[in-house]
């Protein structure tokens, strides 16, 4: 599913904390790619999320579901994952069966799926646990399953790989992969890890203080003259082997 947004603002009490009205007033996220959004703590990632997932609503503006302007009409096929999710207090089983057993799903299809993914995100032997008890990454590649569970057209993830061992992030990194060539799935995904972003994203959209700076392929975020931008670059301290590769 393509996500396109047109003049995005939102406004707590008399603070503008998003205001896509100027550069960037139309973002587009193209069906079947992976985008990242980056930027500074309190720029406005979350809030973005939060208005295409059709959480939050905007102050103004639209955002486009496959053209299809879709504030008061979300649709069903959307999937949002925060970086602390909320998994209920049942087994990591349950958690990931969950949204399968509410699309009334068969038992059977359920297990085969579910199953599929314990193993996909090596959490079978945690399977009986109780998911409120997991440790951080554990819970993570929980979420992420149960997210996957219904294949979502769209999934929004929002720093979904935050303080997680270097396996689990590979191991996250390819199921999304994977997901986005077999499936087309449109995959939107918040990170604070510049390597990451260039691994994985085919575009990155960079916002500060509200506004967009960058919204394009991920090699020519590198190209940037924006000070904004090359400092954060410096911050993150590549190595050259990070750097996306123009295709
Ligand atoms: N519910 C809210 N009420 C008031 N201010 C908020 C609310 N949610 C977010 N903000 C403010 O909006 C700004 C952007 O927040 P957020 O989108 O979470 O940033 P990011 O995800 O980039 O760190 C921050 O200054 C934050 O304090
Ligand atoms: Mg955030």
């Amino acid at each position: 599913m393509n996500i396109e947004t047109k003049n995005l603002t939102k406004t707590y009490k008399d603070t503008r904390v998003l205001n896509l009205t100027q550069e960037c007033n139309a973002l587009f996220f193209e069906s079947g790619k992976i985008h990242g959004i980056i930027g500074p703590n309190g720029s406005g990632k979350t809030t973005l999320m939060k208005i295409m997932a059709g959480l939050i609503s905007p102050s103004d503006g639209d955002v486009l579901y496959d053209g299809r302007p879709g504030i008061n009409d979300v649709p069903k096929d959307i999937t949002y994952s925060s970086h602390r999710p909320t998994l209920f207090s049942r087994t990591v089983f349950e958690n990931i069966a969950y949204p399968l057993k509410i699309r009334k799903r068969s038992k059977a299809e359920i297990h085969t799926i579910v199953s599929e993914l314990l193993d996909e995100f090596k959490i079978s032997a945690i399977q009986t646990h109780n998911a409120k008890k997991l440790s951080g990454g554990e819970s993570q590649k929980t979420a992420m399953a149960r997210a996957l569970s219904f294949s979502p057209k769209v999934l929004f993830l929002d720093e979904p790989t935050a303080n997680i061992d270097p396996k689990s992030v590979k191991l996250m990194e390819a199921a999304l992969l994977k997901r986005k060539k077999s499936q087309g799935l449109t995959i939107i995904i918040i990170t604070h890890n510049l390597s990451q972003a260039f691994r994985i994203c085919d575009t990155l959209t960079f916002l500060n203080q509200g506004t967009c700076l960058y919204s394009g392929p991920s090699h020519g975020l590198i190209e940037s003259v924006d000070p904004i931008i090359h400092d954060f670059i410096s911050f993150n301290l590549l190595k050259k082997s990070d750097f996306p590769i123009k295709s």
